[in-house]
């Protein structure tokens, strides 16, 4: 096992293996069966994911992506934030055009609920999605409330040197993005993190609520 982790999430911990593949650890444990089962899902209907090699506890092995992630592409000054909204877009239009694994209703789709700027790395074939724990089936509309209730999380956050880019991205993001589900609905499912994050989140709903109001940047 290398000693010093390639990069850490808020919940996994990845090392670079030999045979460009990594390991992805989580620290408090868990069981990757279920995400593995969807990559590989994913990866075979054509949705840029990375391959899975082997699914174990808490371990993942996957591919290793070559690419910053588009906050880091974003800092670099290789993306715009109008690109990166609509990047976000497309990546959510293209999971939900496929059918859903376990529900025969259409309006149900497969939902990723955490796709933000650190969960997108971007190659030279294209962007790649990764970290679908939190996946689900569900209305495509919950999954946009989500990414519009994280970008504003960090819009909000006081601590963050990006958030004045948040709050752009964010309006980005709403005007492209198509209806989004009551931000409660959002808020509920990310009301299970830590409590700083937690006391934020009212400010970032309301955020979400009132540049939807506004109609985006349009
Ligand atoms: N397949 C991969 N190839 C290269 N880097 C990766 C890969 N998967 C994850 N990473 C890096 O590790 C970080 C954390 O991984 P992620 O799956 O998002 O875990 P977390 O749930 O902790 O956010 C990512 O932001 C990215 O920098
Ligand atoms: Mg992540």
């Amino acid at each position: 096992m290398p000693t010093a982790p390639l990069a850490s999430g808020r919940t996994a911990d990845v090392y670079a293996l030999a045979g460009g593949r990594v390991l992805r650890r989580y620290r408090s444990g868990g069981d990757v069966r279920a995400e593995a089962a969807l990559m590989r899902h994913l990866h075979a209907a054509g949705y840029p994911v990375p391959r899975v090699h082997h699914a174990d506890g808490p371990d993942l092995v996957l591919e290793r992506v070559a690419g910053p992630t588009l906050v880091e592409a974003f800092v670099a000054g290789d993306v715009t934030l109008p690109a990166m909204a609509r990047l976000l877009v497309d990546l959510h239009g293209r999971l939900h055009a496929l059918p859903a694994l376990r529900s025969a209703d259409p309006a149900v789709r497969l939902l990723h609920l955490d796709l933000h700027t650190e969960n997108v790395l971007l190659t030279l074939a294209g962007p790649v999605v990764i970290d679908w724990a939190t996946a689900a089936e569900g209305p495509p509309a919950l999954d946009r409330a989500m990414t519009a209730l994280i970008i504003a999380e960090a819009a909000v956050d006081p601590s963050l040197p990006l958030r004045a880019a948040a709050g752009e991205l964010l309006s980005a993001y709403v005007a492209e993005a198509g209806p989004l589900a009551p931000v409660a609905e959002a808020v509920s499912r990310r009301s299970g993190l830590g409590p700083l994050e937690t006391a934020r989140l009212p400010e970032a709903a309301a955020l979400v609520e009132a540049t939807a109001r506004a109609g985006g940047c349009r």
